[in-house]
């Protein structure tokens, strides 16, 4: 069961003593970004979907943040008269009248928020917000067990890496920037190819781990300066299915087979070498046969390779980076994901600016 089909479940359960709760909603926190972005949502009248700003940008959620407490606000449309806020224009947009907001923290770390939505005024009696208090605990705690699995994957993987660091041109800086450009181009085309947003969450948790078969590839050939043979070529592509190997074997020695979303892990790095018309590797795989979330990391990763100095190339800017692979290169990847990123400009520049690598020595 996916963490939002829980989340449906309890929402059931509330609007058994209390019907007019129409929404319950998770938004995640990420400090480092500052980034407060839309996760779960139990009813498809959701107001914020797909949706990301700054919490420095939401001084109401800030002081909750900073607070730890509740806020409740029983009147939304009266409380506009003195808010301009975008977000209770959109809720009460929705039709709902009255909200109860937790902040979600764990060991003093906040977490994100909890969005209690009614359609009632004066929805909350104090008895239904202690209810909903214990309902927004054992959330918390389920949204927390599933990160931290992740967290000691990739925990697993960095250790693994780390013996090998300084052999590629992998850095820490390239993996943050492509799993953030993993996350936009997958909320862009999250309605056209029907992403939920928990997934998108799983996909920027996973995105770097894309490469992790690289562990299994000898320096002599990882670490060449010149061109590789054909038979080293070879060798070097061996990498995806050693990746898919490895991670397996993770899998099973940190009895992690009970994480979500394991089969979007296998193909991220299954399938993030295939191209769109059938030319890449190890499948070969075609169009829309290659998973999204594959096509989605291949875009991501080869525009951070792109956009990035290597020994033998400068950093491209946005835009060659962005012509190569809708001109030149255009057959290779998902068009819908290459668009995304172009719509996306201000926030493929944030990125970039905010994980710059170390200068090389
Ligand atoms: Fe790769
Ligand atoms: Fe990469």
């Amino acid at each position: 069961m996916t963490l939002n089909e829980r989340l449906e479940r309890i929402h059931d359960q509330i609007q058994q003593s209390c019907n007019s709760v129409g929404r319950i909603a998770v938004a995640l926190y990420d400090d480092k970004t500052d980034i407060l972005h839309t996760f779960l949502s139990s009813s498809e009248e959701n107001p914020f979907h797909n949706y990301q700003i700054p919490l420095s940008q939401v001084p109401s959620l800030n002081m909750l943040a900073m607070s730890g407490e509740n806020r409740l606000i029983s009147d939304i449309p009266a409380s506009l008269s003195d808010s301009n806020s975008h977000h209770s224009k959109q809720i009460v947009g929705s039709g709902y009248c009255s909200s109860l907001t937790i902040p979600l923290k764990l060991q003093g770390k906040l977490l994100g928020f909890l969005f209690y939505d009614s359609f009632e005024k004066d929805d909350f009696s104090v008895t239904m917000q202690g209810t909903l208090n214990l309902y927004a605990q054992l959330i918390c705690e389920t949204i927390s067990h599933d990160l931290a699995s992740i967290k000691t994957l990739r925990g697993a993987v960095v250790t693994a890496r780390e013996f090998s660091r300084q052999r590629d041109e992998e850095t820490a800086a390239h993996l943050s920037r492509m799993a953030h450009y993993s996350r936009l181009i997958a909320m862009e085309v999250s309605d056209h190819y029907q992403i939920s947003e928990e997934t998108i969450e799983y996909l920027h948790q996973f995105a770097p781990l894309h490469d992790i078969g690289k562990v299994a590839i000898p320096d002599r050939i990882l670490l060449k300066k010149g061109r590789l043979t054909d038979d080293e070529r070879e060798v070097m592509r061996s990498h995806v299915l050693r990746g898919v190997e490895i991670i397996d074997l993770m899998i099973d020695e940190f009895d992690l087979g009970t994480v979500r979303h394991i089969e979007l892990l296998r193909n991220i790095i299954a399938g993030h070498h295939e191209r769109f018309d059938g030319s890449g590797y190890p499948s070969g795989q075609q169009g829309l046969d290659i998973p999204v979330e594959s096509r989605i990391i291949a875009v991501a990763d080869v525009f951070d390779a792109l956009t990035t100095q290597r020994p033998y190339k400068p950093a491209w800017s946005f835009d060659e980076a962005l012509t190569q692979m809708q001109t030149t290169e255009s057959a290779f990847y998902d068009p819908a994901c290459v668009a995304a990123l172009a719509k996306r400009r201000d926030d493929v520049e944030a990125i970039r600016r905010r994980f710059v690598d170390p200068p090389a020595d």
